[in-house]
Formats: C-alpha cells, structure tokens, sequence
C-alpha cells in the first residue's frame, strides 16, 4: 500500500500477454499485494488488450508514432501521461516490442522492468530463445531487469535457469522459458510491490 491505496501495475506489451496474464491472476490471487492500473498496447488487435478487457481491468491502444522499433517523442509523452494519470507506480514490460527513451524513463525512473527470454547479458535482442538453441548453449533462461536506456541492458532483478533438451525445436524451448517467465515475473513484481528490492548501481540486493 502506498498513501493508503494499493501499489498500482502499468503493464505495456504488444503480443498474446501470457506474462501479464500471470501476474494479474497472481494480484487476484493475493500473491502480488498491488492492482493492474492500466494494460497498453502499441498493437490494436494485441492479445493482452483482449486479456485485459476479460478481466474488467482498463486497456487501450496508443498509436506508437512514426518509428517501426521505438516510440516516438510524442508517443512517449502519451504513455507516460497515461500511466501517470491511472497512478502507476511501476510499469512492467511483458512482450512490448519496442525500445523506450529518454523521456519516458525519465517519467518512470528506476521503475520500469521487464522480462528477457534469455540469462543475460547472453542473447539480447529478438528471439534470444532462438538464438540460444543456435549457438548450442545446454541451460537457458529468463531474466528480470530493470530498463535502462540500452536494449536489455539495465540492473538485473532476478534469473531462472532452463535446460535445453535434445531435441528441442525453437518452440519448445520457448514454451519452456515462457512457463519458467511466468512463475519468475509475478515472484520479482511481488517483491518489488513490498519495497523489497534494493537498487545499488549495477546490483540489486533482497531488503527487508
Ligand atoms: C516473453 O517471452 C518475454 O520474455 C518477451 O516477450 C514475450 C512475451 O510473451 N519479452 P507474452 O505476450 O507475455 O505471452
């Protein structure tokens, strides 16, 4: 609780929102001491906004600009100002498919975070699960961090390891990331709703 009101969840992502859906069922459920605010998405027809709608939690489209792989400034300023007035206190990226800058992380300072599917720093960018079967690596995973202004880059929240089978295709791999992301993305934004994660540059350490 903050102010005498429930820690509040922004949550952007532009895909089917199995990682949102995980922690929106894990705040019903209790396990999460804090509410889904606002769901947005820079894709009208995403999944996460049909998600969102089935469970009476507000969800909207925001045109992302100009850019193919970023919002643009105006963008920017339109999901800050969104997030702001539904009075977020920590935007959780789950699938949002484009890169934030300067203006919106400075809004949200020290409180934007997201899911990677991979142990980084190894394999950021697109389809790191694919990338990871590629090189031939044999333990994967998912990674929570918070966003800094590079591309999967900033302080490193929390990690959960995934094997790689024989016989693995991209997609199995994949669906076994994803079911590890959606025990590890509740856990981490739990912890994050109590004020126990502390942020000492680059480390982040367990509080109280
Ligand atoms: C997840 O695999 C996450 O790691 C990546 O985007 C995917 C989103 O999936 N950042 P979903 O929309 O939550 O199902």
């Amino acid at each position: 609780m903050r102010n005498d009101r429930p820690f509040r969840l922004g949550v952007l992502g532009s895909g089917k929102g199995s990682n949102f859906v995980a922690i929106a069922e894990a705040c019903a459920a209790g396990r999460i001491p804090a509410q889904v605010g606002l769901v947005i998405s820079d894709v009208p027809d995403a999944g996460i906004l049909s998600q969102a709608q089935t469970r009476g939690i507000p969800q909207t489209f925001l045109a992302p600009g100009k850019y193919r792989t970023k919002l643009d400034e105006a963008a920017e300023q339109a999901y800050a100002g969104a997030l702001q007035e539904a009075g977020v206190d920590l935007v959780i990226l789950a699938g949002f498919m484009r890169i934030l800058k300067g203006g919106f992380l400075q809004a949200f300072a020290g409180r934007v975070i997201n899911i990677h599917p991979s142990l980084l720093p190894s394999f950021p960018g697109l389809a790191a699960w694919r990338q990871a079967l590629e090189y031939g690596v044999k333990v994967t995973g998912c990674t929570v961090h918070f966003v800094d202004q590079g591309v999967d880059t900033g302080p490193i929240i929390a990690q959960q390891t995934v094997p790689v089978l024989d016989g693995d295709t991209a997609d199995t791999l994949h669906q076994r990331i994803q079911a590890a992301e959606w025990q590890l993305y509740p856990e981490c934004v739990a912890a994050l709703a109590r004020g126990q994660v502390i942020v000492r540059g680059r480390q982040t350490v367990a509080g109280p």
